[in-house]
């Protein structure tokens, strides 16, 4: 066995892309495909890609692409989002996912990002590492039989439209922007992720699925786009009934009445019995929109995206808060980026975040602070599990008041394939 301080951490050339796609693939159970090296070689002129070397062999890879964040008060932050973390089999537990996180998180650190966000496939591996989950997912299974919908009530759906892809790709990003300008937790989606969403780009990374089909809501008002949704749905009879599942890969909405009217089409397409809804925030008003809410159960309900405060000045001060206030934050950060003293002031209209040597209303771990940052925790949760500290009596109160939203916040994500059947993070 090769001793693990000579595998070589580095960032990967040309030459190395089909052995690192490779063993990515081998990592999450993807066969390799040609198509997926291209994609990679397209992306690799704008994001970082680690490998791990074994002599000629690569056994690690690891990526990380400048994104964009929508935090509470609709700033949008620079974010280092990492993904295609693997490491082979053959060199598991012995350090090398550690050292190229620490690898990228010092680089991102350097650069100036302020943060670092992932969908972590396994909830211990990243809390080491500073980051804290930030935001959360529900999965939703509908009985379209007990969901309240007639669907003979056609006007319900009105302004609901089927179109092709190239249609869809017309307007479905802009309906998607403006959701993101306003929604904390969104990420940006570029014009290669809406090429392969549609199907007008095929890379073998996007697993293959059925077809989707694709609508848009239009506001009656103005005729613009407000909604969009895609899904795929199966023709399955038993008996001579049918009892076709639908999915939703992706629902997207700027108006209540669009979400409404989005979501009644897919309950009452025929054949329909069953409609899966994933990756929602868990406070969603979607299943309010049916008769009666309780044909939606929740059949997941998660964890999702993970945030890493590197910067905390930065971060604090970029979002709003709920109610005017201060707070001294004692942050504890292991890797340091993070770690000070802070005097938080902020409200509805904007914050200030500055070093301080006033002494601390909360000690804080960093990984507790991700949680709280997009509002989706409670200081007073957190308080409980020991990695959160009330230093002045009220801090605690105080915190949740300042840091909560009214909503939680939400990472839309949108499936392809059929690993969304599968239920893959
Ligand atoms: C998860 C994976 C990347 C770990 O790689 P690795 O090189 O074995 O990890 P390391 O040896 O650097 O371990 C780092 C730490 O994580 C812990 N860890 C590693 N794998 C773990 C697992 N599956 N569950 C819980 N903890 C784990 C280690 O014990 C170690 O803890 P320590 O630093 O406190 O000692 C690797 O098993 C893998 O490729 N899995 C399949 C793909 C995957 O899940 N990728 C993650 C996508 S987000």
């Amino acid at each position: 066995m090769t001793d693990s301080a000579v595998i070589d951490i580095r960032p990967v050339a040309e030459e190395d892309l089909p052995a690192w796609t490779r063993a990515w693939g081998n990592g999450y159970l993807r066969p390799y495909a040609e198509s997926s090296v291209d994609s990679i070689r397209s992306a690799a002129a704008r994001d970082r890609l680690i490998g791990a070397f074994d002599r000629d062999r690569c056994v690690g890879t690891y990526r990380s692409s400048p994104q964009e964040l929508t935090v509470p008060g609709g700033a949008v932050l620079p974010v280092s989002a990492i993904s295609r973390v693997s490491v082979a089999g053959t060199h598991r537990r012995r350090g090398l996912l550690r050292r190229m996180v620490v690898t990228d998180l010092e680089e991102a650190f350097a650069r100036g990002e302020p943060l670092a966000v992932l969908d972590a496939a396994r909830y211990p591996l990243y809390g080491r590492f500073g980051f804290g989950p930030a935001t959360a997912m529900a999965w939703f299974e509908i009985d379209v039989h007990r969901a309240g919908v007639d669907p003979l009530r056609t006007g319900d759906t009105s302004g609901v439209l089927l179109v092709d892809p190239r249609e869809y790709l017309k307007a479905a990003p802009g309906v998607y922007e403006r959701l993101r300008a306003v929604q904390p937790g969104a990420l940006r989606r570029d014009e290669e992720w809406w090429q392969e969403a549609t199907g007008q780009h095929v890379t073998g990374s996007a697993s293959e699925g059925p077809e989707p089909f694709f609508a848009l809501h239009l506001d009656p008002d103005t005729g613009e786009a407000d909604g969009l949704l895609c899904f795929d749905a199966e023709e399955t009879w038993e008996a001579m009934l049918p009892r076709s599942p639908l999915w939703v890969r992706d629902l997207i909405a700027v108006s209540p009445r669009a979400e409404a009217a989005l979501l009644r089409y897919a309950v009452t397409v025929d054949w329909v019995t069953a409609v899966h809804l994933p990756y929602r925030a868990p406070d969603t008003l979607l299943p309010l929109w049916l008769g009666d809410p309780r044909a939606a159960r929740i059949s997941a309900l998660s964890d999702y995206m993970w945030l890493r405060i590197l910067d905390a000045p930065r971060s604090l001060s970029a979002r709003t808060y709920g109610v005017d206030g201060s707070l001294v934050l004692e942050v504890a950060d292991a890797a340091g980026y993070a770690a000070g003293t802070w005097l938080l002031e902020g409200g509805p209209d904007g914050a200030s975040c500055v070093r301080t040597t006033r002494g601390p209303d909360l000690r804080i771990q960093v990984r507790d602070l991700a949680s709280l940052y997009l509002g989706d925790d409670s200081a007073t949760r957190l308080a409980v599990l020991g990695g959160t500290e009330e230093v002045r009596p009220g801090a605690l109160a105080r915190a949740d008041a300042m840091f909560r939203t009214g909503r939680r916040p939400w990472s839309p994500r949108a499936v392809r394939g059929s690993r969304y059947q599968a239920g893959a993070p």
